[in-house]
């Protein structure tokens, strides 16, 4: 079994680190470009079929306000997470959404079968592991999900101090300390995509810059996926 690091990301979690509680701007964009758009009289044009009960997965939910998110599209969200604190926090937060959450034990299957949701998304998660470890679980959400798929990726371009390698990086700082930030190219990606009988349906690379071009605050990779 692949380390998980759990134990770090019960700490991050603890210290009150990845407390999002603001829908993120690019999950918005692909729920209503390529699931269901909302429309000004709070009906829905949908954008692929979707089974009679409108699943979706929100996998690495943190504490769930991309999950809340997707219910505010009328799509049923479970979400799933390694850490209890953060399922906890979740809970909390959301209580509404109790029975939505699940904390994820340390086996790599997921708890659900084949085709069991018709989307899912992993913002900001499969970066946040090995890469060997996003492979399997990545194949995993393929697994459960019959449509497409959002993930987010940081890029190469922030590794500065990896002069902008695409690797894996155990994180030194305070923030999510002892947890593995996975930094991602194109060619690290395809690799990824290959491995899962993926492909790319859409993609974008966002850049902020602190000072001038030379200084690249954050960089992300947010891609749309579909079975080969
Ligand atoms: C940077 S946070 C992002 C959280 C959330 N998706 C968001 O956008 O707010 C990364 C999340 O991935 C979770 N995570 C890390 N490794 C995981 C694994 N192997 N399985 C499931 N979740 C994992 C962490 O517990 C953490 O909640």
């Amino acid at each position: 079994m692949l380390e998980k690091r759990k134990k770090f990301w019960e700490e991050s979690y603890s210290r009150n680190e990845n407390a999002i509680v603001f829908p993120k701007e690019e999950v918005v964009k692909f729920i209503s470009r390529f699931v269901r758009a909302k429309q000004p009289d709070g009906s829905f044009i949908d954008k692929i079929d979707l089974s009679p009960n409108m699943t979706a997965l929100d996998f690495g939910c943190g504490m769930g306000t991309q999950t809340m998110l997707l219910t505010k599209f009328g799509l049923n969200a479970t979400g799933v997470d390694l850490s209890e604190t953060a399922i906890n926090k979740a809970r909390q937060l959301y209580p509404e959404l109790k029975n939505a959450f699940l904390t994820l034990n340390e086996s790599e299957i997921l708890p659900f079968v084949n085709g069991y949701f018709d989307i899912a998304i992993a913002e900001s998660v499969l970066d946040s592991m090995s890469f060997e470890l996003a492979k399997i679980n990545l194949k995993e959400i393929a697994r459960v999900t019959t449509g497409p798929i959002f993930v987010s990726l940081i890029s190469s371009k922030c590794n500065h101090r990896g002069a902008y390698l695409a690797k894996d990086e155990t994180v030194l700082s305070q923030h999510e300390q002892g947890t593995i930030q996975s930094y991602y190219d194109m060619y690290k990606i395809e690799s990824l995509l290959t491995h899962c009988q993926l492909k790319i349906q859409w993609y974008s690379l966002n850049q902020e810059f602190f000072n001038n071009e030379n200084d690249i605050e954050n960089a992300r990779y947010y891609l749309v996926l579909n079975k080969r």
